[in-house]
């Protein structure tokens, strides 16, 4: 594993290898013993969107890992100003170890990875969160012990939580059914990986994806950069694609609640069931920490 750019790169051998590892730094953070595994090195961080879980977990995980966070906004860096991400590629990587980047298009990921030197890390884009799945399963395998017979459900628009969930659910050997409206469906090569591999269902009824599930999701009804859309959006998901009490009451009694946050308290979940189920939120929020330092030791330690 060079670099994280998306989940789809990733075998199921590898995510739990991650996951594991998560769960070791985190156990070790707890007990207050120190693991320096990343002395001397630096990470860039490019935002080009606005953070505030992945800019304070990625920094606050290297400074517990002995090394030295930058962050970059693009609004300070040359690359606002239209410097090709190929030629900042070639740059960053005679200064850095590592670089986290927070942009729209995937391809600009794959883009600073192919043409940079150093470890490239996907801190969400249009397509995918592959960070963000990465704690959401270590959650999921910390509160439910293992993910043998799990059903996973999520609730609302095909965005890169979506994509992300379906290939990472998939992947370590969860059942995945997505609910989402019509002209509102995960990515095409998302769905095409989902179909070969099985046991993914795809529907526009909530209630049928949330039948007998383990683990409910759901997202945003309008993204970073939607906001323009944010309207039309509503309309079509407002009073169908929310996690409430009536969906909750389909799924298994023990379900577990996730969102990746931030949420929006009477669109895509009640306030009632998020406070009923904000601890494990929460724990899915800190798991952000322990899940990425495992990613910045396996690529940059
Ligand atoms: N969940 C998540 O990525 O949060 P931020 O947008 O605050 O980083
Ligand atoms: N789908 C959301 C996730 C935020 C962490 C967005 O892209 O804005």
């Amino acid at each position: 594993m060079k670099h994280l750019l998306k989940l789809l790169d990733l075998s199921k051998e590898e995510i739990t290898e991650l996951l594991d590892l998560a769960d070791k730094l985190k156990f070790e953070n707890k007990h207050g013993i120190e693991h320096h595994l990343l002395k001397g090195k630096t990470l860039g961080m490019i935002f080009q969107k606005s953070s505030t879980r992945t800019r304070v977990s990625f920094e606050t995980g290297m400074v517990q890992l002995g090394g030295y966070p930058l962050f970059l906004s693009s609004n300070d860096l040359q690359i606002g100003r239209g410097e090709p991400v190929q030629d900042t590629a070639r740059v960053l990587s005679r200064y850095l170890d590592g670089i986290m980047i927070r942009t729209f298009a995937q391809q600009e990921v794959e883009d600073l990875a192919e043409y940079g030197s150093i470890p490239i890390i996907n801190g969400l884009t249009d397509f995918c969160h592959p960070c963000q799945v990465l704690a959401d399963l270590q959650t999921i395998r910390e509160h439910k012990g293992s993910f043998d017979g799990l059903k996973m459900c999520y609730i609302g628009d095909g965005n890169n939580m979506a994509n992300s969930l379906i290939v990472g659910g998939l992947k370590v050997g969860m059942q995945v059914a997505v609910a989402c409206p019509k002209g509102y469906e995960p990515d095409e090569q998302v769905l095409a990986f989902a179909k070969e591999q099985g046991g993914f269902t795809l529907t526009e009824d909530p209630k049928q994806a949330a039948q007998d599930a383990d683990v409910l999701f759901t997202d945003v009804w309008a993204s970073m950069g939607q906001e323009g859309e944010a309207e039309k959006r509503r309309a079509v998901f407002e009073g169908i694609y929310q996690i409430n009490d009536e969906l909750l009451a389909a799924a298994h009694p023990d379900a577990m609640v996730q969102h990746c946050l931030p949420a929006h308290r009477g669109e895509e979940i009640t306030a009632e069931v998020f406070e009923a189920h904000a601890q494990e939120i929460f724990d899915e929020a800190e798991n952000r920490l322990h899940a990425q330092k495992a990613v910045l030791v396996k690529l940059l330690g």
